[in-house]
């Protein structure tokens, strides 16, 4: 049956056959001048980008966000203002695992979302977690490599991973948090999704405040045993995907409720907690949920590669009415993501059409490899052409904090209430139920128990202990018997 759409190259041509190529007779060596055999085989060869460094697995879909309360009080983002809506993209992703990886291995989950906003792209790259395992960037590749391969038989490791958990006491919080329930979830559905820094808004009259995003899932909370969880990740390694993907095409869309905690910025220097410390959560009761809108995942994709794979979100992408913290994670990460991109995909990632903003972009970007889009003349700044001006009334939000003090290196300055145990044993005796907090144990000495040397095993055990004594002594006993 011939095909009412001819093969072509990729230049459009016809071609005879995707079945033979050429060749001097039936048995004969295949010709130089084949080169339509050429170009598949060498696009074949080029077929891959190199993995995101972490976050490889993933899966992601379209939607929108709607905001439908007035906070206009707090920010003057376009996007925040009573009734908008905005096109989004988000990508699900576990953060240790290679590209093949299981969905529901325990690891934190991913959660970047990228907003087509008016005034430019607004990304936020969060996770389903509130908190994080260190408090300063300069600590990410050593906690990453440790999650990650040995150098020499090419396995994770518990050793390593409980070697680097166990010497680092800031991670408490967030590996208390791993080890529950919500450190395997059902699905990608059933999960929150936090924005986890501390980010700067600010209004229209030019006041500023410190501010976290919540999105409550609206399907409710789901999870996973470690049973389960393993039986999974032999039957369905992409178990999340297929949920996510199946949900949507049958018009089950997924919802969530975005929520700030606003802490007014003069509150900062005196509050409990350090308000930037990663490691550490606002508690509700201090600084309660403020609704703000509706996010909705609608659409599919229609290219996983193109519009997935090659989707480039960066923490950086903050538009006017929105800012930074001194959060010395974040502030690392404001270098990181752009970095790995340029890397990743290639220096004009921005062009490609998942990337490009849907507001006018009027940069003064010019060529690079693999440029699609072009500016036009004058390509520079300053010119006598009617070229774009930069605004200096841009930028207000840009943190200025800290610019005048003595460089030093150093931990964060102590607030009243900082350790780094207090909040992780809050979760285990008040927001863990009976059920949770002895899954719990099962879970952080099943962990143990898989290759986890001496000193390394009783300095975890004391590292529990000091989250809370009485279940630091449950795992030691369930490890030790
Ligand atoms: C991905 C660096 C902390 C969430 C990445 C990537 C890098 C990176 C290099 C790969 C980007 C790519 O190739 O596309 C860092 C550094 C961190 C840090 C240096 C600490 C200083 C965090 C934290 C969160 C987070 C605290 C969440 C609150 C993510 C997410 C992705 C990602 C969601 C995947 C984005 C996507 O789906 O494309 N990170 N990260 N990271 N990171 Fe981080």
């Amino acid at each position: 049956m011939s095909s009412p759409r001819p093969t072509t190259t990729n230049a459009g041509i016809p071609v005879a056959s995707d079945d033979h190529s050429l060749t001097a007779g039936p048995n004969g060596p295949v010709l130089l001048q084949d080169h339509y055999m050429i170009e598949k085989n060498a696009q074949f060869n080029r077929e891959r980008v190199p993995e995101r460094v972490v976050h490889a697995k993933g899966g992601g879909a379209f939607g929108f966000f709607e905001t439908t309360e007035d906070v206009s009080q707090y920010t003057k983002a376009a996007l925040f203002q009573p009734g908008v809506k905005t096109e989004t993209l988000i990508r699900f992703s576990s953060v240790a695992g290679e590209l093949g990886s299981p969905d529901t291995w325990r690891d934190p989950r991913g959660t970047a979302i990228k907003f087509y906003t008016s005034e430019g792209n607004f990304d936020l790259v969060g996770n389903n977690t509130p908190v994080f395992f260190i408090r300063d960037a300069i600590k990410f590749p050593d906690f990453i490599r440790s999650q990650k391969r040995r150098a020499d038989n090419h396995l994770r490791d518990h050793d390593m991973q409980w070697d680097f958990w166990s010497q680092c006491p800031e991670s408490a919080h967030q590996v208390t948090w791993l080890m529950g329930d919500r450190g395997i979830p059902k699905t990608w559905r059933n999960m929150n999704l936090y924005g986890s820094h501390t980010y700067l808004w600010e209004n229209a009259k030019g006041e500023k405040f410190w501010v976290k995003y919540h999105f409550k899932t609206d399907q409710g909370h789901d999870f996973l045993t470690q049973e389960e969880a393993d039986r999974l990740a032999g039957e369905d390694s992409d178990a999340h995907i297929r949920d996510l993907w199946s949900s949507i095409k049958s018009g089950n869309n997924p919802s969530w409720t975005l929520y700030v905690q606003v802490m007014p910025l003069e509150e900062a220097a005196e509050y409990r907690f350090n308000p930037f410390d990663l490691t550490k959560v606002w508690p509700h009761g201090d600084y309660p949920l403020i609704k703000v809108g509706r996010f909705v995942l609608n659409r599919n994709p229609e290219n996983y590669f193109a519009q997935i794979e090659q989707a480039a979100f960066e923490p950086s992408n903050l538009v006017p009415g929105t800012g930074t913290s001194p959060d010395k994670m974040l502030q690392g990460r404001l270098f990181s993501y752009p970095d790995a991109h340029r890397y990743r995909i290639g220096p004009n990632y921005m062009d490609l059409p998942v990337n490009r903003p849907t507001a006018q972009v009027n940069s003064y970007a010019k060529d690079g490899p693999m440029r699609y889009s072009y500016g036009q003349d004058p390509v520079y700044a300053p010119n006598s052409y009617g070229g774009p001006h930069a605004d200096t009334r841009n930028g207000s939000e840009d943190s200025a904090q800290g610019l005048e003090q003595e460089v030093v290196r150093t931990a964060y300055e102590k607030h009243a209430e900082d350790d780094d145990f207090g909040q992780a044993g809050t979760m285990v005796r008040e927001v863990f139920s009976e059920e949770e907090r002895q899954r719990f144990v099962n879970n952080v000495a099943g962990h143990l128990s898989k290759g986890v040397s001496q000193p390394i095993l009783d300095r975890a055990l004391q590292y529990w202990r000091n989250v809370d004594k009485d279940t630091g002594d449950k795992i030691a006993e369930k490890v030790q018997n």
